[in-house]
């Protein structure tokens, strides 16, 4: 089946058989977001890729908190991208870089309740209570639910004003999962520090625009 065909049954034309560049991009955006599970779930079943090594519920956690961890960055640089490089098409495509995020970051600890928690509930409230970094992770991931839950154009519409207010969960969200990274990292810290310097980068514009905004009014009204 040719792209154009695949996003024609999509819904995605807007006359006859032409692709909308939304669709394609979405259509793009959902391939690449599936990529690292299926290299995943090929190298969990030694179809492809290299081995999990001595161990592979390790090597598991960390592909998918280390791509959760990404696309939530992605997520949070889609606003700034699309202001400074004036392509509303980018809004587009923000819900489905948010699921993916949570999907990633709920499998990630989907994976530690049962491969290596082996769903023992003391044991796991045992690590909340006396290791910071899950502690930590775990509040991130409550902090994601609502997002994800109330992420549908419904739910949009009910809560109005007040969505927008509840989506800004994502940027203690992001700031935790960077603390969690950091704080379970032992030796190497050059990775966190790449993750927590974007996160700054793109927290630091959103505090620039909205002083150069709130100034704006000012000037306005006087
Ligand atoms: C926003 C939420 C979260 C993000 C972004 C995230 C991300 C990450 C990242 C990037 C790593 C390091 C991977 C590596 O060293 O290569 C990691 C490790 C880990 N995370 Fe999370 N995580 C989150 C939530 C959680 C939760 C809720 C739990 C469990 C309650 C958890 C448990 C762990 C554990 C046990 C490790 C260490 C795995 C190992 O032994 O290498 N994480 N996480």
């Amino acid at each position: 089946m040719s792209i154009e065909t695949l996003a024609a049954t999509a819904g995605g034309t807007a006359r006859g058989s032409r692709v909308r560049p939304l669709t394609l991009a979405k259509l793009v955006v959902f391939a690449a977001c599936c990529t690292p599970l299926v290299m995943l779930v090929l190298r969990v079943f030694g179809i492809a890729g290299q081995s999990l090594g001595p161990n592979p519920t390790e090597a598991v956690m960390d592909v998918l908190g280390k791509w959760g961890l990404r696309l939530l960055l992605v997520t949070l640089a889609v606003t700034p991208l699309r202001v400074v490089f004036a392509a509303p098409l980018l809004l587009g495509l923000r819900r489905m870089l948010g699921l993916f995020a949570f999907t990633y970051i709920a499998l990630h600890f989907t994976v530690w309740l049962t491969l290596d928690r082996w769903l023992d509930f003391a044991a796991v409230l045992e690590d909340v209570a006396k290791r910071p970094f899950i502690t930590v992770g775990l509040t991130a991931l409550l902090l994601l639910i609502p997002l994800a839950v109330t992420s549908t154009a419904g739910w949009m519409r009910r809560l109005g004003r007040r969505w927008q207010r509840l989506h800004r969960l994502i940027y203690p969200a992001a700031i935790l999962g960077c603390v969690h990274y950091w704080w379970q990292v032992k030796a190497d810290l050059r990775e966190p520090l790449i993750y927590a310097t974007a996160l700054l980068v793109l927290l630091g514009w959103r505090v620039c625009r909205a002083r150069a905004s709130a100034h704006a009014r000012a000037r306005s009204r006087e």
